[in-house]
């Protein structure tokens, strides 16, 4: 067996996915056994590691969220040869405590969406054999989280270490009612996009991490204005900035993590999860 190399896909959340980010960058047109991607690869490096950038929603932000074709997004940045991906994610707040313009590391993620397709394994021509009870215990890697939070502490930036995303259908925002009852449910932040990209990607056996940017307090709380998109635009295009800073700075720091054995574990994992 031979050992891959570093590789990173970025998956850019709205707002979050400048390729400036990216030296040597050279786009690419792909299409996949699952259809096309939202978007052209942008291949490129940051400080020599090889990275794939890829825009969630097309560099355009023409496509919804119950429309980005998820497989397609994840096989194509696996055809590439990624073994990590770390994504941006614009998102509400059910905590007092995670500020707009605070970062969350996610850990968990409870699943609120209805009409996506989660498994690469669907019995579809197109699709590998077998039926795939992939575990999700732990969605997210902790080795790459942990990365992220030392570059977020050296920055000194407001983060969260760990955080509960609950992922709605979209595209309309929740209720006050849904709002109240995802915080009784334990959820920490919320946006329609973690489910079922984060469940592909364990599929695929890739190490995935998550940086969702906190935007607004979503609607429980009296005292605030409910979400709109004005207003998630507006905290985005003023903390956009540090998420870039933060993807450069951590992952040449992920050449010196101990990820290829977390890797090894997630290939082995998501091959014994097929039956
Ligand atoms: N993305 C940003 N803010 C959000 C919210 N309050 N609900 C769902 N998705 C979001």
């Amino acid at each position: 067996m031979t050992t891959p190399s570093l590789k990173v896909g970025i998956i850019g959340g709205s707002g979050l996915d400048d390729p400036d980010i990216l030296e040597n960058r050279v786009e690419k047109e792909v299409t996949t056994r699952y259809g096309k991607p939202s978007d052209v690869l942008i291949l490129g490096q940051i400080r020599g590691v090889n990275c794939v950038l890829l825009a969630r929603h097309g560099r355009k932000h023409t496509i919804h969220p119950s429309a980005v074709n998820y497989r397609a997004n994840i096989q194509a940045l696996v055809d590439e040869g990624c073994t990590h991906l770390i994504v941006s994610t614009a998102c509400g707040s059910l905590r007092e405590q995670i500020e707009p313009g605070h970062l969350v590391l996610l850990d968990q993620f409870i699943d609120r969406t209805t009409k996506r397709v989660q498994t690469f394994h669907d019995g579809g021509v197109n699709s590998p054999p077998g039926v795939c009870h992939i575990p999700m215990a732990e969605p997210f890697d902790p080795v790459t989280r942990q990365v992220l939070a030392a570059e977020c502490q050296r920055a000194g930036y407001a983060f969260h270490p760990s955080g509960t995303m609950i992922t709605i259908e979209g595209p309309r925002f929740s209720t006050r009612a849904e709002s109240r009852m995802f915080r009784q449910w334990g959820a920490d932040v919320i946006n329609m996009t973690t489910v079922p990209e984060v469940v592909l990607a364990a599929e695929a056996g890739l190490l995935y991490a998550s940086i969702a940017m906190s935007t607004d307090y979503d609607c429980w709380r009296e005292s605030d204005e409910p979400v709109t998109v004005a207003r998630v635009l507006a905290v985005m295009r003023s903390n956009a900035e540090k998420v870039k800073a933060l993807f450069t700075a951590a992952i040449p720091k992920l050449a010196e993590s101990e990820w290829l054995e977390e890797y090894n574990k997630r290939q082995a994992m998501a091959k014994g999860a097929v039956m």
